[in-house]
């Protein structure tokens, strides 16, 4: 345990460098991959891969839901860490995959607490499109930064099956769930007081229709509310900063990560942090990249998300920062696709698995997170000095050295099994009682299946052992 108690029962200290300290990520052993959807979507050849940033897609049948994909991700984080059920005092899920108005997926995951007896977790759930998982990760800091913590740790759990009724967002969709442990002397330390958020009603995307697992979604207006929430989110990051951690400046940072919800978005965003940087300290400034934006020096952003013109010559600005701090977080996104609450920490993983353990010492990281609806964040970390054999960090990137083996073993199905698995999980999405009938011979050792669920709605699970594959 990480705390010592006074005899008052006081902790003697205030937890110092809380964060990440251990992450796992579930994603379906199984994809489909764009080439194949766009000729079966019949759409022109390079719109889903080049001209959205997508490689493959991750998605699951009907023997899946948002509590085994949870259930698979939490306990795998538990064994493969070796962390005990007792030390856990805060868990809480991110998700919008909702299958029940009232239980919660966090009271589902207790039963991997119940042998050890340990009821005593605090958390339940926050749900706004991809915004949840940040929301659970902010409230399990907070609880270990709290008068409340008691020296335990916290997990929060991200995960989405993310769907999209036929048409052009349904190649965005995607299938993961990360967990992450939070503690103090973490792997990955996140930087306190600079969080800055924007949050406003709009209907970019949501959820209205209960009976439906598919969201409404005007496409273009989202992706101007990611930029726009980006904006305010950048503004406001780095007024604080500037109080707080002085001297950072965007330069400061070894990588920028971002909500992935197509890879395509991402590359506008970091293209657009130029122009954001440029607005925010022009005057102090003598380069190319300056001296091509002089004209824009006096533009209202307002004006700005549909300006052609002005992307083009961002993203070309933006080029060699995008391949050097934003590309290798980008991995898992684009061979998975869209995890909606679970995006941003897969490309935090993948960054993670980019570099060496020596090289990632001290890095310092800049994450966006983006919810539809809306809700943003934007949030700065800096990994640890530690890369001992016995650290976190070492451990963190040991666990998570596996994941390139396990994407190159899932199966490519053929995107007409695919838009069948879509239609199944349509036609019976809440059905009660109901028998999944999807195969579970895809199902990769460990992973929680649905067995049934029954007139009253109580859903069954079962685990896949080592002896069934
Ligand atoms: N080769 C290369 N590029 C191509 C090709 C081709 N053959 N065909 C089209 N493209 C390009 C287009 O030029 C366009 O590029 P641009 O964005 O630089 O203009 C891009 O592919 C997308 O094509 P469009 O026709 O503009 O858009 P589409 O109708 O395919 O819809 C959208 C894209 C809006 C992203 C849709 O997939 C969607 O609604 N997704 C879900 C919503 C979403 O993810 N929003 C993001 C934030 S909210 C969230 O996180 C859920």
């Amino acid at each position: 345990m990480p705390v010592n108690h006074m005899p008052n029962g006081s902790l003697s200290h205030w937890p110092s460098n809380v964060g990440i300290l251990a992450v796992d990520i579930y994603f379906p052993n199984m994809f489909v991959d764009q080439t194949d959807l766009e000729k079966f979507n019949g759409v022109s050849d390079g719109k889903y891969t080049i001209g959205l940033g997508q490689n493959q897609m991750a998605f699951c049948t009907d023997r899946e839901d948002i509590n085994s994909i949870c259930l698979t991700v939490t306990k795998s984080l538990l064994d493969k860490y070796s962390i005990s059920p007792k030390d856990i005092g805060f868990l809480m899920i991110g998700t919008e995959t909702i299958i029940d108005k009232s239980k919660s997926v966090k009271t589902v995951l207790m039963d991997l607490f119940a042998e050890s007896g340990n009821q005593d977790i605090e958390g339940i759930h926050a749900t706004n499109a991809c915004y949840g998982g940040t929301d659970a990760l902010f409230r399990a800091w907070d609880w270990i930064e709290s008068s409340s913590w008691d020296g335990r740790y916290a997990i929060v759990v991200a995960a989405d099956i993310a769907v999209y009724a036929s048409g052009p967002a349904r190649p965005t969709g995607g299938c993961g769930a990360i967990a992450m442990l939070i503690g103090p002397d973490a792997a990955v330390v996140f930087d306190r007081k600079v969080r800055s958020t924007y949050m406003a009603h709009v209907y970019d995307f949501y959820k209205p229709d209960l009976s439906s697992e598919y969201p409404t979604v005007d496409g273009p207006l989202s992706n101007m509310c990611y930029l726009q929430a980006l904006d305010k989110c950048f503004q406001l990051y780095f007024e604080k900063a500037n109080k707080y951690l002085q001297g950072t400046t965007l330069d400061s940072f070894d990588a920028i990560i971002f909500h992935a919800p197509y890879c395509k978005l991402v590359q506008k965003s970091i293209a657009r942090l130029v122009l954001l940087n440029y607005l925010q300290s022009s005057e102090n400034q003598c380069n190319d990249t300056y001296n091509q934006l002089e004209r824009y020096k006096n533009i209202k952003l307002e004006d700005t998300y549909s300006d052609r013109e002005l992307e083009k010559l961002l993203l070309t600005l933006s080029k060699p920062t995008f391949q050097k701090k934003t590309d290798p977080s980008l991995m898992l996104p684009r061979t998975i696709g869209n995890m909606y609450t679970a995006s941003l920490y897969a490309c935090l993983t993948s960054f993670l698995l980019s570099e060496s353990l020596d090289s990632l010492k001290n890095k310092k990281l800049l994450l966006f997170s983006y919810g539809s609806g809306l809700a943003a964040s934007m949030f700065s970390a800096r990994i640890s000095s530690d890369t001992s054999p016995n650290s976190a960090l070492a451990k963190m990137l040991k666990v998570v050295s596996d994941i390139p083996d396990r994407l190159k073993s899932r199966h490519r199905v053929s995107a007409k099994v695919f838009e069948e698995a879509l239609n199944l999980r349509e036609k019976t999405h809440n059905s009660a009682p109901y028998q999944p009938i999807g195969q579970t011979d895809n199902l990769s050792t460990g992973t929680f299946f649905l067995t049934s669920v029954s007139d009253k709605y109580h859903r069954t699970y079962k685990r896949i052992s080592s002896e069934e594959k």
